[in-house]
């Protein structure tokens, strides 16, 4: 351990882990730099393909082409060619209920669930270039639904299943998706949560949606349309075992997954076959050291791009096997997901900060608890990771000997972009690190010069194979969220510290996204769900710092004329932006106030609201119409 100038310590990985892995020095980040297209095309070729690509990248900005004229498939990557290779018995998912039961799948039995699955999904119409919605729990049938997809080369678009009926209908509404898969209910805390129930009030309003698919997983009575309901078990009874792999082009689209934005209506993330099964391939070999004996565990939900890139795509390019659960970490206590790393013997461990501040509230007696000695690695992702909860994921999980990777990405991104790679970059608590290699991450200022010491903004220089290929239906958006800031450079959205030593600190979003528990929620969707109540006239919401979930969510509300103030309404609100959007979103505090700060223009001054809602003293409100309005929040905030 050493002390740098900043007074940031610098921690070498250990011994015994550099000794074991797979990288050994930094040629690799020397070739990557020398032709960044070269080593990409060599990452590919981590891959099978059909057909061999013939020009590896067409840049013309801000549209990005790879692997032009390869063929390829992800579902066969992820499962065909394993069997081939004679690891048909080689676990792939360790699968964790709720309850506490556990399932055993090797390879060969989700080869054989994936090929049903698509010959079913086939039988119903589901063809090439098709939206699907997948609204699951974490069962392995949500997962096996993206291969099914990927399969026939439907393209899939899953929807966490927390978020609610309006949720789920925006999505599908946005991408006219024809089918859906979903389960009767879901496990939560021993409750079961009914998925169908809720995907029926969405349905009432997605015409386009024809045939839903049910898979049985908590057993509630559910309502059933007939002609349009299919239990899965039904499907899947009297379909072949093999279903022919398309042959999808490089450039074809694999999937769409929303993310917030800073307007009110969610973006359909779309990323294609070639380029991205690249990044999720390469990325979780190189990350996450992986090794033919490993047990990797994410811990996110497949709803998620983490779920996407590192339970389903990542990891099963590389049959590697893993672990997936289906429930939160505190039930039926709060020593659950050491409880699973014992059982399991897990050896690379993948969560949120979010998660590791509560367990670090939890106390350190509960990992304590439990034998934690199969672990070799550690990961973070989602939000910053403050050093102080660094040091004690090393001490009380990765107990000293473990590296913890802080990998830092978005759903845009596909996959890990800036990461140490820890067997040669020493890590720095609470530092991203450094680019991985193949990737040009850059701080810059606000007229797109690089800043090679200091704070600026973050942005990603030269395409990658990952990267996102547009926001579905809405090209004018993509340009302008993402690359209307500067010149042909990608803009992530977040702030960014660059150290004397080239590190990256990355300090949150710049945009008015929040970052609640490590996932995007834009401050406009939570904005509109407010004004959709009956009471309430205008709204701003803003993020502000929490200690467990890194941002909460602060409202200030202004109701209308015969609407009052009062802890019930203050509820209600809160559950009616449940309801909405899902709980996630739900406000940690709504402020009522008679007015907003804004500047002349009728811009809401967020960065006040935030001042306020973390009790900081407030700045400059000279732009304010009328800064009395300040005082009067901020008197109302400190009452609350
Ligand atoms: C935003 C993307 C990538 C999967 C989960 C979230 C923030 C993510 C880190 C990190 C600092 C991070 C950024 C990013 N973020 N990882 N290691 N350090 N910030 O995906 O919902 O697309 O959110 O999450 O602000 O822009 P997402």
């Amino acid at each position: 351990m050493s002390n740098t100038a900043a007074g940031a310590q610098t921690i070498k990985s250990s011994d015994e882990y550099i000794a074991k892995a797979n990288i050994k020095d930094l040629s690799i980040y020397k070739e990557a730099a020398a032709d960044p297209v070269a080593y990409w095309e060599k990452c590919a070729e981590r891959l099978d393909w059909f057909d061999k690509w013939h020009t590896a990248l067409d840049w013309n900005p801000p549209f990005a082409k790879w692997f032009i004229g390869g063929k390829l498939n992800a579902s066969y990557n992820c499962l065909d060619r394993h069997i081939k290779n004679g690891l048909g018995s080689k676990t792939a998912i360790y699968w964790e209920a709720e309850s506490g039961e556990g399932k055993e799948i090797s390879y060969g039995e989700v080869y054989k669930a994936v090929n049903k699955f698509a010959n079913a999904i086939k039988k119903l119409g589901a063809k090439k270039g098709d939206r699907v919605a997948i609204y699951m729990p974490m069962v392995p049938e949500a997962a096996y639904a993206m291969l099914a997809c990927a399969r026939i080369g439907a393209i899939h678009s899953v929807v966490f299943g927390g978020f609610s009926s309006d949720s789920l209908r925006d999505r599908i509404q946005d991408a006219s998706c024809n089918l859906l898969i979903t389960a009767d209910g879901g496990y939560r805390r021993g409750k079961t949560i009914a998925l169908k129930e809720i995907a029926d009030k969405a349905l009432e309003e997605c015409p386009t949606i024809n045939n839903v698919i049910v898979v049985e997983r908590s057993k509630d009575a559910i309502n059933f349309k007939k002609g349009r309901d299919h239990w899965y078990h039904d499907l899947i009874a009297d379909v072949d075992d093999f279903c022919e792999p398309e042959p999808m082009d490089a450039e074809d689209m694999l999937f769409i997954l929303y993310t917030s934005g800073t307007t009110g209506k969610p973006k359909g993330i779309m990323h294609t076959t070639g380029g991205y099964m690249t990044g999720a391939v390469t990325t979780t070999k190189l990350v996450f050291d992986l090794k033919n004996d490993d047990i990797f565990w994410c811990t996110a939900d497949v709803g998620w791009i983490t779920g996407h890139s590192y339970i389903v795509y990542g990891p099963m390019a590389n049959a590697a096997t893993q672990v997936m659960y289906e429930g939160t970490p505190d039930f039926p206590a709060k020593d659950r997901f050491w409880k699973i790393v014992e059982k399991y013997k897990v050896s690379v461990f993948y969560t949120a900060p979010t998660a590791v501040r509560a367990f670090m509230k939890w106390g350190a007696d509960l990992p304590a608890g439990c034998d934690l000695s199969s672990l070799r690695l550690l990961g973070s992702v989602g939000e910053p990771i403050n050093p102080e909860a660094w040091l004690w994921y090393g001490e009380h999980i990765g107990k000293n000997k473990c590296p913890i990777v802080d990998t830092w990405w978005q759903t845009e991104t596909g996959g890990v972009m800036i990461s140490a790679i820890p067997s040669v970059i020493p890590a720095k608590p609470g530092s991203a690190t450094k680019p991985l290699p193949g990737i040009d991450a850059k701080v810059l200022d606000e007229t797109g010069n690089e800043i090679k010491e200091g704070t600026g903004t973050l942005s990603i220089t030269s395409p990658w194979p990952s990267m996102l290929r547009g926001i579905w239906g809405d090209e004018k958006r993509f340009k302008d969220v993402y690359w209307s800031k500067w010149d042909q450079k990608y803009f992530p959205g977040d702030g960014a510290r660059l150290d004397e030593d080239g590190y990256f600190w990355l300090l949150g979003r710049i945009d008015d996204v929040m970052l609640i528990s490590g996932h995007n929620i834009g401050t406009a969707e939570v904005e509109s769900a407010l004004v959709d109540h009956k009471s309430v006239a205008e709204s701003a919401v803003v993020g502000i710092k929490d200690d467990l979930t890194g941002q909460a969510i602060a409202a200030f509300v202004i109701l209308k004329d015969g609407s009052t103030p009062s802890d019930e309404l203050n509820k209600e609100l809160s559950d009616h932006v449940a309801g909405k959007i899902g709980k996630i979103a739900k406000p940690k505090k709504i402020i009522f106030t008679a007015d907003l700060p804004k500047t002349r223009s009728g811009k809401i001054m967020r960065r006040l609201l935030r001042d306020i809602g973390e009790g900081r003293a407030l700045g400059d409100v000279t732009t304010l119409a009328d800064a009395s309005v300040v005082e009067k929040l901020k008197a109302t905030y400190s009452e609350e």
